[in-house]
C-alpha cells in the first residue's frame, strides 16, 4: 500500500465519508462539542464573546433587520394586555434599543438591559427616549433581580447561557421576580437541527429544550406560543395561587406561621393561608 499512495488517500476519504454518514458518529461529534461549551462557559466568557461581538460589528445580532421577530412578539403582547399598560417592563438582552422602542408605548415604565455596555450606549443614544425609559448594563447570570415586574422580555438572550445549571438558577430567579399574574416573553433560536434532534440535547438545554424546561415551572401557565422556522416564541403568566410558590418560600413560611401561633399572636390568622 506504502506504494500507493492516491489509492490509500482514496480509500482514506471514503472511509471519512463512510462515517461521516453514520448518524451516531455526527451526533457524537457535536455531543463533544455541546460538552466542551458547557464547561468552558462562565460569566467570563459571555462577557468576552458578546463585548467582541459589538467592538467589532456595527449590529451584531441584526437587530435592525429583525422585523419579523419584532412584530410576532409584539402581537403576542398586545393580545394578553388588551387597551392596559404593562406597569413595570424589564427588557433583558435589549441590544441597540430596537424592541425597547415598542415596549415604551406599551409600559408606564420600561428598564432595558444589556450585558454589554457597549449596546446599552447605543441603544440609549438611539433617539430621545421618555423619562419612562432607562437603561443599563446589567448581567443576568450576577446581579441581583431589580425589583419585581410584571413583564420581563427576554428574547433571544438564554440559549447564550450554554452551562445547565446557569440557566436552571436563572430561570427561577426570574420568575421569582415576576409578580403574581405577570408575564414574561421568552425567544429561543433553535441549536443546530443534529443538536435539536439527538436524545441528549434535553441535558444540555439547547433550543427547543430551553423552552420545554421553561414550561416546566410550577409557578407559570402558557398563555400562547408561537414557533418560526429558527425559533420558539412563549408568553408565560405567572399563577396567582400561593400554593404554587416554591419549597423554600413555603418552608419558611410554614415556619413563621408556626413561630407566630406559638406566639399566640392574633394579629395574624394563620387560618386564611393553607401552607402543606
Ligand atoms: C441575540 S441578542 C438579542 C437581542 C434582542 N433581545 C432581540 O431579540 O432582538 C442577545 C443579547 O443578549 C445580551 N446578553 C448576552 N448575555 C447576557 C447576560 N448574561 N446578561 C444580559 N444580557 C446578555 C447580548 O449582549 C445581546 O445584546
Amino acid at each position: 500500500m506504502k506504494r500507493f499512495p492516491r489509492l490509500r488517500k482514496e480509500i482514506g476519504q471514503r472511509v471519512y465519508r463512510a462515517l461521516k454518514g453514520v448518524g451516531f458518529l455526527r451526533s457524537g461529534k457535536y455531543f463533544l462539542y455541546e460538552a466542551r461549551r458547557s464547561f468552558l462557559d462562565g460569566p467570563e466568557r459571555n462577557r468576552e464573546m458578546v463585548g467582541l461581538e459589538y467592538e467589532l460589528n456595527p449590529d451584531p445580532f441584526g437587530i435592525s433587520t429583525n422585523q419579523e421577530d419584532f412584530q410576532k412578539q409584539t402581537e403576542m403582547l398586545d393580545a394578553v394586555r388588551g387597551q392596559s399598560r404593562f406597569r413595570r417592563a424589564f427588557e433583558i438582552g435589549c441590544a441597540e434599543g430596537g424592541f425597547t422602542e415598542i415596549l415604551e408605548s406599551r409600559c408606564e415604565s420600561v428598564l432595558a438591559v444589556d450585558l454589554s455596555p457597549v449596546a446599552v450606549a447605543r441603544a440609549s443614544s438611539r433617539r430621545l427616549w421618555d423619562d419612562r425609559v432607562r437603561f443599563r448594563a446589567w448581567d443576568l447570570r450576577l446581579d441581583p433581580l431589580p425589583g419585581a415586574f410584571d413583564l420581563i422580555v427576554l428574547c433571544g438572550v438564554l440559549e447564550l447561557l450554554y452551562r445547565p445549571s446557569a440557566l436552571r438558577s436563572v430561570w427561577a430567579r426570574l420568575v421569582d421576580a415576576l409578580d403574581p399574574g405577570g408575564c414574561l416573553l421568552l425567544q429561543t433560536t433553535y441549536a443546530n437541527p443534529v443538536v435539536e434532534r439527538a436524545w441528549w440535547g434535553r441535558y444540555f438545554l439547547r433550543g427547543k429544550w430551553i423552552d420545554a424546561y421553561a414550561r416546566r415551572h410550577p409557578a407559570l401557565e402558557v398563555v400562547a406560543t408561537q414557533t418560526a422556522s429558527y425559533c420558539i416564541r412563549s408568553l408565560f403568566r405567572k399563577r396567582q395561587s400561593a400554593a404554587l410558590l416554591s419549597a423554600p418560600v413555603v418552608h419558611q413560611a410554614a415556619r413563621a406561621l408556626r413561630v407566630i401561633n406559638a406566639r399566640g399572636d392574633s394579629s395574624s390568622s394563620p387560618g386564611d393561608t393553607q401552607v402543606h
